[in-house]
């Protein structure tokens, strides 16, 4: 950002909103490539996964590929992407519950490199399926921990869906060993939280995950192949928030390895958010403008069928007029999609210049859990358009939708 307008990777992004049109996302190659090398230089022990639920864009996938990043799918759908994308099979690795006996068949033909394996059950049915396959696959134990690396994380730590309960993994484990035709259970997976951006509760993490690794392997005596860390690693949505600390983390994390002497094993981190989040901006327009009861109201032509995660999460991202930067920000403004629905917000109560119809508003952070994690068709909406600027190009990496396609796949 500098001057008084917004610049996504040296282009203007007033321009690209004239180019493309709006709603749009934006998505900077070269944050994407800071994010990832700054990863491989602070945590050289690692090995990279790139979870593509954070944003499925092929253009940015491919990016990832190209540094050398592993990728973690979650369906059999983000399979088909990853390949598209040119992550090879050795290193994909297949996380997240209900996976299908037609996933689970596909991603074992592909010949990935590993599966996270989310209960006893699913352990059964991939066996069951890599044996008629004549597969014998990795497998990492999903562990949902007594302790997560965040208070108010509900994924984990209680009742979950996810992963096999730490108090039972071992018993459950040691029945169903001797039985096992075809799956290597080869280490553990534990993710236990999202976003987390202090250093010390993911060391603690960390020291769990070795622990706990350690323990499983010699109560069974399993070699220890891999073991994935999961990640959680955050980026800053609001001011007061400072970024992860990386370099901190990698050293304190080089330190409890070599502390923990804990060498053999493969070390995994699968992550999306820190790799892709600060490389997006939602660009959208103000398309009315009104006083309702003292509040000041910009309807822009982009909400949160497009961009979900500020409702869904109930909170602000950076938000920015794109033209009006040096201007004074002295509104207060409720930024409100086209969505027939009271929920339906950008951002709320954010300071602004004063907004004139036409005006563009960026939303930053939008490169994560952005386009993949809204709902596009709500409304008959057309899906927007990305762009990935790289090297001071714009390339349209998804076109925008049309009005029509509500009626696709409809056979009504
Ligand atoms: C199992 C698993 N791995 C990785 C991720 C990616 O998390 P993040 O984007 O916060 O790095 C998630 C997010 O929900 C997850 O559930």
């Amino acid at each position: 950002m500098t001057g008084s307008q917004l610049w996504i990777g040296g282009l203007a992004a007033r321009d690209l909103a004239e180019q493309f049109g709006t709603p749009l996302y934006v998505y900077d190659a070269a944050v994407v490539r800071r994010q990832y090398r700054a990863l491989r230089r602070y945590l050289p022990q690692f090995e990279i996964f790139y979870s593509l639920k954070a944003n499925a864009s092929l253009a940015v996938a491919k990016l990832l590929a190209a540094e050398g990043a592993g990728c973690e799918i979650a369906s059999g759908g983000e399979l088909v992407l990853a390949q598209a994308a040119g992550f090879p099979a050795d290193k994909i690795i297949f996380a997240g519950p209900g996976k299908t006996d037609d996933e689970l068949a596909d991603a074992l033909k592909a010949g990935i490199l590993c599966f996270n394996v989310e209960s006893s059950g699913e352990l059964e049915r991939l066996d069951r399926i890599a044996s008629g396959l004549g597969r014998k696959p990795l497998c990492a134990i999903r562990i949902n921990t007594r302790q997560t690396a965040q208070a108010q994380e509900q994924m984990v730590g209680g009742p979950s869906k996810f992963g096999w309960d730490q108090e039972q993994a071992a018993s459950q484990l040691a029945a169903l060993l001797p039985g096992l035709r075809s799956a290597q259970v080869a280490g553990i997976h534990v993710y236990t939280a999202s976003g987390v951006l202090d250093p010390k509760a993911l060391l603690d993490n960390a020291q769990r995950t070795v622990s706990l690794a350690r323990d499983l392997a010699s109560e069974l005596a399993l070699p220890l192949r891999l073991v994935n860390f999961g990640g959680g690693f955050g980026v800053p949505y609001a001011a007061d928030q400072k970024p992860l600390a990386l370099d901190y983390l990698g050293q304190k994390l080089a330190a409890l390895l070599a502390r923990e002497n804990f060498v053999g094993p493969r070390l995994f981190l699968e992550l999306g958010r820190f790799l892709v989040a600060e490389s997006g901006f939602f660009l959208t327009r103000v398309i009315d403008l009104k006083t309702s009861r003292g509040r000041n109201f910009a309807v822009t032509d982009g909400g949160m069928n497009q961009f979900l995660r500020p409702v869904f999460m109930e909170l602000n991202h950076p938000t920015m007029a794109a033209d009006k930067l040096a201007g004074d920000s002295a509104r207060l403004y409720q930024l409100a999609g086209p969505c027939c629905t009271p929920i339906d917000f950008l951002a709320r109560d954010v300071r602004l210049p004063a907004l004139e119809v036409g005006d563009l508003i960026a939303v930053g952070n939008a490169g994560a859990y952005g386009f993949s994690m809204s709902m596009l068709y709500f409304l008959g909406h057309p899906l927007p358009a990305e762009v990935l600027v790289d090297g001071g190009k714009a390339i349209l990496a998804r076109r925008r939708g049309e009005s029509g396609d509500c009626l696709v796949n409809q056979l009504g």
